[in-house]
C-alpha cells in the first residue's frame, strides 16, 4: 500500500496504491458524491467486468451514479466522441460541484480528463486507471487529449485530477500483450534517470509480467513517484525536465504514424521500440556507450516487447519515418527535439539535434 503526493501549486493530489482497493471502491467515491453527482466514464470492455461491481459498491452508500461507455481503442479520442460524450455530460446536468470519473486505460484517461477540462469550463475529475500503462504514466501529471487528422494527442489541456486511484489487482484480466507496452513505460523511469531502478526491472520483469502483486506493486509504485517528482517540478514541461517523460517518444509517434495508430503497434510497444532507437542514437553521436545501448534493446527485447524495426516491416522506411517526425508537436525550426542519453539513467534534452543527423540514422537503423 502506497500514498504518493504530488505536490502542484494550488493543485496538489494524492495517488492511492493498493492491492484489492476496488473491494472499498464505494466508500473511496462517497467522499465526491457527497458534493455532487458522479458521471462514470469507461469503455466497453472495462465496463463489462465493472459496471456492476462499481454500481454495487455505490449502493451501500447510497449513492446511483451515471455511466457512460465508450467505445474500445485509440479511435475514442477523437472529436466526434468527444462530442457525443460532452452532449451526455450536459444532458446529465453536469456542475462544477460533480465528478467525472475515467475507469479505464489511457484512452478513456485521457478523452475523459480533457471532456472533464473543457466542460462548463472545467470539472473535478478522478483517475481509476485499469491497464499498466495508465496506472504508471497516463493517469498520473495530467495531460489530456484527444488526437486530430494531423495527429496523435495535438488537442488537448493540462488538467490534474483530485485524486488517482490505483488497484493493481485489475491487472489480472489485462490482455499479456497490454501488459507488456505497459511495461515498456516501467524500464523508462529507469532509464532516464534511474539506474539501479533499470537493474531491478531487469531482474524483476519476468515476476512483474506474471503480475506477482509484491513486484507489481514495487513496480507501479516507484514508477509513480518517478512521474510525480518529475511532474513537481516542471508541470507544464516549460523547463526541459517534463520532457524527459518523452524518451522514446520523437521515434514513437513516428512509428505510431507510420502504422496507422492501430493494434499493430500499441503506444507503449512504440516507445519501447523508440527507447531503444533513441539509445542507438544516442550511441552513434557518440554519447552513451555501445554496451548500454546493447543492453537495453536486450532487456526489452527479452520482455517479449518489439526491438527492431525489422519486426514490424519497417526497415529501408527511414525517410517515411523521418517525414512522420516532422509533424512532432514539440519541433521548433530545424532542431528536432530528442531526449537522448549519456548512459542507462542519463537521459538529457537536446534541443540541437540537426533534423539530417536523424534522418541518416534512421535510413541504417535496423
Ligand atoms: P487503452 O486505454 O486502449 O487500453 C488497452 C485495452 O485494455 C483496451 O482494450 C481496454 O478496454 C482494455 N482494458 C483496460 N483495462 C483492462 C483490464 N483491467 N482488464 C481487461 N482489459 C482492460 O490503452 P492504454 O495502453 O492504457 O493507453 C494508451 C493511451 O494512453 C494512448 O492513447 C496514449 O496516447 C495515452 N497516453 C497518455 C499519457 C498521458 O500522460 N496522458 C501517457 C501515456 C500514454
Ligand atoms: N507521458 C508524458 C508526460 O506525462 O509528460
Amino acid at each position: 500500500m502506497a500514498k504518493i503526493d504530488l505536490e502542484l501549486d494550488g493543485h496538489s493530489y494524492a495517488i492511492h496504491i493498493e492491492a484489492r482497493l476496488f473491494e472499498d471502491i464505494g466508500r473511496r467515491l462517497a467522499q465526491y458524491a457527497s458534493r455532487g453527482a458522479l458521471h462514470i466514464i469507461t469503455d466497453k470492455d472495462v465496463g463489462a467486468i465493472y459496471t456492476d461491481h462499481f454500481t454495487e459498491q455505490l449502493s451501500v452508500y447510497g449513492i446511483s451514479a451515471h455511466f457512460y461507455v465508450l467505445p474500445v481503442g485509440e479511435d475514442a479520442k477523437s472529436w466526434g466522441e468527444l462530442e457525443k460524450l460532452t452532449d451526455w455530460l450536459i444532458a446529465n446536468q453536469v456542475n462544477r460541484k460533480d465528478t467525472i470519473v475515467a475507469l479505464g486505460g489511457g484512452v478513456v484517461g485521457d478523452i475523459t480528463g480533457f471532456a472533464s477540462a473543457i466542460i462548463k469550463r472545467g470539472c473535478q475529475f478522478v483517475q481509476i486507471p485499469t491497464t499498466l500503462l495508465a496506472q504508471v504514466d497516463s493517469s498520473v501529471g495530467g495531460k489530456t487529449a484527444i488526437n486530430s487528422k494531423a495527429g496523435k494527442n495535438l488537442v488537448g489541456a493540462f488538467h490534474q485530477p483530485v485524486a488517482v486511484y490505483i488497484d493493481p489487482d485489475v491487472l489480472k484480466t489485462l490482455p499479456e500483450r497490454h501488459m507488456r507496452a505497459g511495461y515498456a513505460e516501467v524500464v523508462k523511469y529507469g532509464l532516464i534517470n534511474d539506474e539501479r531502478f533499470f537493474d531491478w526491472c531487469y531482474k524483476n520483469s519476468p515476476h512483474i509480467l506474471a503480475r506477482d502483486p509484491e513486484a507489481l506493486e514495487y513496480a507501479i509504485a516507484h514508477s509513480v513517484k518517478a512521474k510525480a517528482d518529475i511532474v513537481a517540478q516542471d508541470e507544464r514541461e516549460t523547463a526541459n525536465v517534463r520532457a524527459l517523460l518523452n524518451l522514446g517518444h520523437t521515434f514513437a509517434h513516428a512509428l505510431e504514424a507510420e502504422t496507422g495508430y492501430s493494434d499493430k503497434l500499441f503506444h507503449g510497444e512504440a516507445v519501447a521500440l523508440g527507447m531503444i532507437l533513441a539509445h542507438d542514437f544516442s550511441a552513434q553521436l557518440g554519447l552513451c556507450s555501445k554496451d548500454d545501448a546493447k543492453r537495453v534493446a536486450e532487456h526489452i527485447a527479452a520482455s517479449g516487447l518489439p526491438a527492431s524495426l525489422a519486426g514490424l516491416g519497417l526497415t529501408n522506411k527511414g525517410d517515411i519515418l523521418f517525414a512522420h517526425m516532422q509533424h512532432d508537436k514539440k519541433r521548433v525550426g530545424d532542431a528536432l527535439p530528442f531526449i537522448l542519453s549519456r548512459g542507462i539513467g542519463r537521459a538529457f534534452f537536446a534541443d540541437n539535434i540537426a533534423a539530417e543527423s536523424a534522418k541518416a540514422f534512421l535510413k541504417t537503423a535496423k
